[in-house]
């Protein structure tokens, strides 16, 4: 017998003593334990004893083996290199491997499985259903008290407490829109808001600065009827084809500019805005209630 062989059989005869050893009577070796303990140290055994033999093999093949084969073309200071066949096994696990990456990221556990942020997501839509059920008939007072008190978590750190923009870091929700905003929008366009007026709004609708100007006093002052200039400067820009007469919008064309309504403070969460004064991020984690009331708080600070 070859002293590898022996060596084997050596090193079998330890290992299962000492699994004998280490796992004892808990393993159920001496007829305790249940048939799961007993399966897996079955299971240690064959690998012990299927790993002794390949081992084997490979250290006696490495003994006698010589190198055969076609070399490559290349070969660097005289070192060479075989061609090699692709092993048939290992090109089948390789490519059986990409399948089941490919079914694992796209469907296997990270998806589907139990996860803790799953487990969280599920709980939060349980709430949130719960809570639009609760809130799903409000009087317009309750609506206003909870848009202002989303408001101040949400909305005050841009808006400020008062609504006021703080200086221009934002939109002042107490006038639609302002001047500067409606210059910007008629000489570049706009089109922030995708899912409710896809088409936008085209750009240099005018091109006379004062024209401009005009139109931007109109809008942003709120449609006063005695300013000739302004409404006549609102005609001359097609303005009225898409937002109205009076700038009350179009529904899917274009929308109100002249006073706020929830149905545009809900498209602006949507989508969030950029503008003149800068970017407003969109608010995807708001409920529809939620939504509501900011429409019904914002809509209220511009009457006032
Ligand atoms: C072709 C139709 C069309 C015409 C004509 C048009 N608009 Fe618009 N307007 C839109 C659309 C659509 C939007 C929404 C843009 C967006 O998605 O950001 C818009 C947005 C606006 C806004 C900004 C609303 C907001 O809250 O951001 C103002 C102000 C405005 N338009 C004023 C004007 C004025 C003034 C004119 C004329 C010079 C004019 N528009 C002509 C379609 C039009
Ligand atoms: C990160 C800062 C920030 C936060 C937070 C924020 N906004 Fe804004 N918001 C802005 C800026 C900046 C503008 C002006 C965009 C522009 O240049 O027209 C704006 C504009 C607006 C407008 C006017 C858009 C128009 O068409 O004129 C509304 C309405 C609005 N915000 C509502 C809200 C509400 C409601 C919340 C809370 C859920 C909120 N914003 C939170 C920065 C913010």
């Amino acid at each position: 017998m070859n002293k590898t062989v022996l060596a084997a059989i050596v090193v079998v005869i330890a290992m299962l003593g000492f699994t004998y050893v280490a796992v004892g009577s808990a393993g159920g070796m001496g007829g305790e334990g249940d048939w799961v303990n007993k399966l897996a140290v079955l299971g240690a055994v064959v690998l012990v004893i299927v790993t002794a033999f390949v081992v084997t093999k490979y250290v006696r093949q490495m003994q006698s083996d010589t190198a055969g084969g076609q070399l490559a073309d290349e070969n660097w200071d005289g070192i060479g290199e075989y061609k090699n066949e692709l092993p048939f096994g290992w090109a089948v696990i390789f490519l059986g491997s990409i399948v089941w990456a490919m079914w694992y990221f796209l469907a296997g556990y990270p998806v589907n499985a139990y996860s803790q942020i799953g487990e969280y997501n599920d709980e939060v839509k349980a709430h949130d259903t719960k809570f639009e059920a609760q809130f799903a008939k409000m009087d317009d007072a309750t609506l206003n008290a909870m848009g202002e008190s989303v408001f101040i978590v949400q909305c005050a750190p841009c808006h400020g407490l008062q609504a006021d923009g703080m200086d221009g870091k934002a939109a002042n929700l107490h006038e639609r829109i302002a001047e500067k905003s409606v210059k910007h929008i008629v000489m570049n366009g706009a089109n922030n808001f995708k899912t409710d007026y896809a088409g936008g709004m085209p750009p240099m609708l005018l091109q006379d600065p004062a024209q401009v100007d005009a139109v931007a006093k109109y809008v942003a002052s709120g449609f006063k009827a005695d300013d000739a200039a302004g409404k006549a400067a609102y005609a001359a820009g097609t303005c009225n084809t898409c937002h109205g007469e009076n700038g009350e919008g179009m529904p899917s064309v274009a929308p109100k500019i002249n006073g706020w309504e929830a149905g545009m403070v809900a498209t602006v969460l949507k989508d969030g805005k950029k503008g003149a004064i800068g970017a407003m991020p969109a608010f995807t984690n708001l409920t529809a209630v939620q939504t509501k009331a900011l429409g019904a708080y914002v809509s209220s600070l511009s009457k006032k």
